[in-house]
């Protein structure tokens, strides 16, 4: 065993040190960088890491920040929800001056769960724990052969390995940081979900699954998965005389409450779908930018309009709030509108 995580570590040093979380680490920008990373890509945080800390660079500042600087800085990230989790913990670790080492003194910090708590132990302190995010669930499942269903605490199977000495070994003369985050490595691009590239993997020598042909049986889910419903949507792009664009207001019974969107319509939803209202008209000939939310699968088509006819297209848009921007001023807007405007290279 020993061997391989050895391979490991080290493929994961000549190729992922770089990584911009991984230099100059303080407790608070391992902190910020977990928290961004849950539920989100490398690829998705690689651009806003740097200027995030730029804004916010101590725990003071972040504690210290208006929803309205928070909202901005953590734009294209999504789930605002991490980020407001953040600043929760941010406030809680100013009054008490401290960052524990322990995991359950950890999670007593309002904002800091389970994972978050483990990744600051292992990852923040470099002290004996696993950060079993799904990417480690994956890698260790396999590794070990492990068949203990996700619903059924893969995780707390998981950490059992914490207790095995040969393991704890490793762990300590590794170091607990450089081997979670080159289980992580592993887990993101070669233990992949579907065709795990297992011939070049490091962890390959004793990998149980690897041995037995079972790799893609693993991990275990008893959930079947939730089947994802298509939904096309038509984002209308739409500027007034002076080159200000339409964005209207969600409000807090929708999704992405509190964000500005461009308006927006379903066409010939599936199921009674409430979110956005409905038209007749047809799936326009264009390519779609696909994104998804919740079980929808979504495929955005960007139409251009006049004001006239987006707000005939739109009845109710005259009731919400709406107004036009100047595209160097934008509010707060949802990833979806970000993603459609950088495609257009209407705006950064
Ligand atoms: N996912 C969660 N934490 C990570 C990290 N520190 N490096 C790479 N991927 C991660």
């Amino acid at each position: 065993m020993k061997s391989d995580f050895k391979e490991l570590v080290s493929w994961s040093d000549s190729e992922y040190s770089s990584l911009p979380w991984r230099h100059n680490r303080t407790l608070y920008t391992t902190l910020v960088s977990e928290i961004m990373l849950q539920q989100t890509t490398v690829g998705t945080v690689l651009p806003k890491f740097q200027s995030f800390l730029d804004k916010f660079p101590t725990i003071e500042s972040l504690a210290s920040s208006t929803d309205e600087d928070l909202r901005e800085a953590w734009q294209g990230l999504g789930y605002y929800r991490r980020a407001v989790n953040l600043l929760k913990a941010c406030k809680d670790l100013q009054s008490t001056d401290s960052f524990p080492e322990d995991e359950t003194e950890l999670q007593k910090i309002t904002g800091i769960g389970p994972y978050t708590a483990s990744a600051i132990r292992a990852i923040g302190h470099d002290l004996p724990a696993l950060a079993v995010d799904g990417n480690l669930k994956r890698v260790l499942s396999r590794y070990l052969e492990d068949f203990t269903p996700y619903e059924k605490g893969l995780d707390d199977s998981l950490r059992k390995l914490l207790t095995n000495k040969e393991f704890s070994k490793i762990l300590t003369q590794l170091g607990p940081r450089k081997v979670n985050e080159a289980l992580m490595d592993l887990g993101r691009v070669i233990c992949r979900v579907k065709n795990p590239l297992c011939l070049t993997c490091p962890l390959k020598p004793n990998c149980k699954a690897y041995k037995n042909a079972t790799q893609e049986k693993l991990p275990v889910r008893t959930k079947k998965a939730q089947k994802l419903i298509d939904l096309n949507l038509i984002r209308f792009i739409s500027f007034n005389e002076q080159d200000e664009i339409l964005l209207y207001k969600k409000n807090d019974k929708e999704w992405l409450a509190d964000q500005w969107e461009l308006p927006t319509v379903a066409i010939n939803p599936e199921d009674s779908f409430k979110q956005y209202p409905h038209t007749q008209l047809k799936i326009p000939n264009s390519t779609p930018l696909k994104t998804g939310i919740t079980k929808y699968r979504i495929y955005n088509y960007a139409v251009k309009h006049e004001p006239a006819v987006v707000h005939k297209e739109i009845p109710k848009l005259a009731e919400r709030e709406h107004r036009f921007f100047r595209l160097e001023n934008l509010p707060h807007i949802s990833t979806a509108t970000v993603k459609i405007l950088k495609k257009l290279k209407i705006h950064e």
